[in-house]
């Protein structure tokens, strides 16, 4: 097995934009969330990727890793719309250093549209920002998720990777937003409890039909060996139990770099530039994205292909 690197970013965008546009209704037809052709948040968006964060346990660091990520992706010139799906408690606003007067909870309510809420974030990210202390909306039924799926395809700007964050936890809202992604990028601990809710929350998906396997990403350890071992024993387990082929992306170690610049209100990749944090980030989005490809002359929309 060849050696992985482990994973590994800087500038601040301006103020917010606004242009209206509703959430689109859907039309009568039942989509399936599992085909991508009928993918929700393809309908109108043939050529956006998009890619959920989820864990099961919760405090693992997907947050963290949705905003670091996004603004790496950004760096390499991929257009980032990211979306903070973990509706009662959203952080990404404050992990990037924004400050939203308006969230989904006002599109929610159908006071604004989405594209009112949008932020203009640093390297070109967009974030549609959510609300902190709002439990009614820890769970949208499957209409108004759809609908904002919908609109999310809808919006009025170029999109290369619609990236969303996830709560914890293996409610149904969560379940939904994997089944309906390109990609779910499944963030782990070594700790026994987030591994074993990793894991749960791979078995799930499986049983209610995910096409892809997910993704691993292993965070907060202390060491690559202890990294490599986490995702070599979920990817065993997978294979073993589930008879899925777990692809792992690598990991970021436990880096104070991070809490310092949560402190700070940006993301690692900006504000500790050569921490481990963020050069991990950045190695995790060369994995995931391949910038412009000057023989086709376009982005290329498939992940890299990477060694297990
Ligand atoms: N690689 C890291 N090194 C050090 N600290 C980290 C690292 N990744 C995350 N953290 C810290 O771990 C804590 C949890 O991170 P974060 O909020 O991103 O997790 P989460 O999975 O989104 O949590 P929740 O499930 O509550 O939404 C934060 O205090 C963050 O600063
Ligand atoms: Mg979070």
């Amino acid at each position: 097995m060849a050696k992985r690197p482990a994973l590994n970013s800087s500038a601040r965008g301006g103020a917010g934009r606004k242009r209206p546009l509703k959430l689109v209704s859907p039309p009568g037809e039942k989509p399936d969330a599992r085909t991508t052709a009928d993918h929700p948040s393809r309908w109108h968006r043939p050529n956006t990727r998009t890619i959920v964060v989820a864990s099961g346990k919760g405090g693992v660091g997907k947050s963290n890793l949705a905003a670091n990520l996004a603004v790496a992706l950004g760096e390499r010139g991929a257009r980032v719309l990211l979306v903070d799906a973990d509706l009662a408690q959203a952080s990404l606003d404050l992990l990037l250093g924004l400050h939203p007067r308006y969230d989904l909870q006002h599109v929610l309510d159908g006071e604004k549209s989405l594209e009112d809420i949008c932020l203009d974030g640093p390297q070109n990210v967009t974030l549609v920002p959510a609300t902190s202390g709002a439990p009614e909306l820890a769970e949208l039924d499957d209409y108004r998720r759809e609908c904002l799926l919908r609109g999310l395809g809808n919006l009025d700007r170029q999109t290369d990777i619609l990236l969303i964050d996830t709560a914890s936890g293996l409610s149904r809202q969560v379940t939904q937003l994997c089944l309906a992604a390109d990609d779910v990028l499944v963030v782990t601990t070594p700790e026994m409890p987030a591994f074993a809710d990793a894991y749960g929350l791979i078995k799930l998906l499986r049983q209610q039909g995910l096409g892809r396997p997910p993704q691993l990403l292993v965070n907060l350890a202390g060491s690559p060996e202890e990294a490599e071992e986490t995702a070599h024993r979920i990817r065993l387990v997978a294979r073993r139990f589930l008879s899925l082929e777990i692809e792992s992306l690598g990991y970021v170690l436990f880096d104070p770099s991070v809490g310092r610049a949560v402190r700070l209100q940006q993301p690692v990749v900006i504000a500790f530039p050569h921490s481990p944090a963020a050069i991990a980030f950045r190695a995790l989005a060369e994995r995931l994205w391949e910038p412009v490809d000057p023989e086709a002359g376009r982005r290329p929309l498939v992940p890299q292909k990477l060694e297990a």
